[in-house]
């Protein structure tokens, strides 16, 4: 005759003491399965005698019924302590500082653009773009440079083949500001950074080079807008309180009056220097916008006035960080890189330093 109590017994530290899923799999198997162990009893069942049967046939339903509320007792408190060791081991604490710094570095152009966009950003200043390769009209017309007019033999253009003309490389970012006009309503008072192109090198020029455009358009804007607008900029871009500034009277077909800004900064061989010395290096180009312009938006100027400005980057970067030569910029060189570059994570922001 089966011993049931211990039958039972077996059974349930068996699977009590199952330490994995699969283990406990193989439990259920090696009990309830086809050929496990309480299923090849219960087959002797047929060969007990009537009396025995019914109270042998009652225990055995008793133990299974108990088995199985043990497996999916014992399943459920695998998969939660299986979970929770997972969770453990694939845990991930983003906050920690990261321990395998990348080789790369980000070029000064980048980052200069970055500590441009944070200062503006911090005077209201939202971003806004245009293509590389313009038409005629966003890069000369609209902005009061017509047809024949000298500005535009100044400018050096790259035209594209077969365009006759009426196709180019933008040099310069203005035509960014009749896009923005042109699709929006104002007020405005936005930057645009972008590359730009001009037929020209030598070893203060690069055929393609970057500039900041930005622009202000609002009721009663007036010079004096323009001056402590830029002059707030150039404090927070250099990080120095009293930084020589010279505003120059100037002319852009596009600006009526206009400046040009130098920086004081003092030069020698090696490295240019800003805030010392007596050499003023002009780093951009400014001025109120010109009435046509507006009118070419559809903007009424008698109502709305505005200025705007255009600086160069890599200028702003070689006073900055004293680098000397511009034509290193776009050298691709790895040594270059790595002594000016910056670090990945050094993302610029004026709470936590430029
Ligand atoms: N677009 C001018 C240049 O490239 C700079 C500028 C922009 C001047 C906006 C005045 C106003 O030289």
């Amino acid at each position: 005759m089966t011993d049931t109590a211990a039958l039972r017994q077996e059974a349930l530290s068996a699977i009590e003491a199952s330490a994995t899923s699969p283990a406990l799999e193989e439990q259920r198997v090696a009990w309830l399965g086809k050929k496990g162990k309480l299923t090849e009893v219960l087959k002797t069942l047929g060969q007990a005698s009537p009396e025995e049967r019914k109270t042998l046939g009652a225990a055995l339903n008793q133990i299974k019924s108990e088995i199985e509320t043990a497996i999916d007792t014992k399943k459920n408190a695998l998969f939660v302590a299986e979970l929770n060791a997972r969770l453990a081991s694939e845990k991930i604490d983003v906050t920690l500082p990261a321990q395998h710094i990348p080789a790369g570095r980000i070029h000064p152009v980048t980052q200069v653009i970055e500590e441009i966009t944070a200062i503006f950003a911090e005077l209201g200043f939202s971003v806004c773009e245009g293509p590389d390769i313009e038409d005629d009209n966003h890069n000369f017309t609209a902005l009061n440079i017509p047809e024949n007019h000298p500005a535009r033999a100044m400018h050096d253009t790259f035209y594209l083949k077969g365009s006759e003309g009426k196709t180019l490389l933008r040099t310069h970012t203005s035509p960014v500001q009749i896009r923005a006009m042109r699709n929006s309503k104002p007020p405005f008072r936005c930057i645009a950074p972008g590359n730009t192109y001009r037929c020209d090198s030598d070893i203060t020029h690069t055929p393609m080079f970057h500039q900041v455009e930005g622009f202000v358009i609002d009721k009663n804007i007036h010079m004096g807008h323009l001056k402590g607008c830029l002059i707030e900029f150039l404090k927070a871009f250099f990080e120095i309180d009293d930084v020589p500034v010279r505003f120059r009277p100037s002319f852009f077909p596009f600006t009526e009056p206009s400046a040009e800004v130098d920086i004081g900064c003092s030069r020698s061989r090696e490295e240019i220097k800003i805030g010392a010395g007596d050499d003023w290096l002009e780093i951009l180009g400014c001025g109120m916008v010109h009435p046509n312009v507006l009118k070419n938006c559809g903007i009424d100027p008698n109502e709305w006035q505005g200025f705007a400005f255009g600086m160069g980057v890599e200028r702003l970067a070689m006073l900055k960080y004293g680098i000397p030569d511009l034509r290193t910029f776009f050298d691709a060189d790895v040594r270059w890189l790595k002594h000016y570059g910056f670090e990945t994570f050094n993302i610029p922001s004026l709470l936590t330093g430029l």
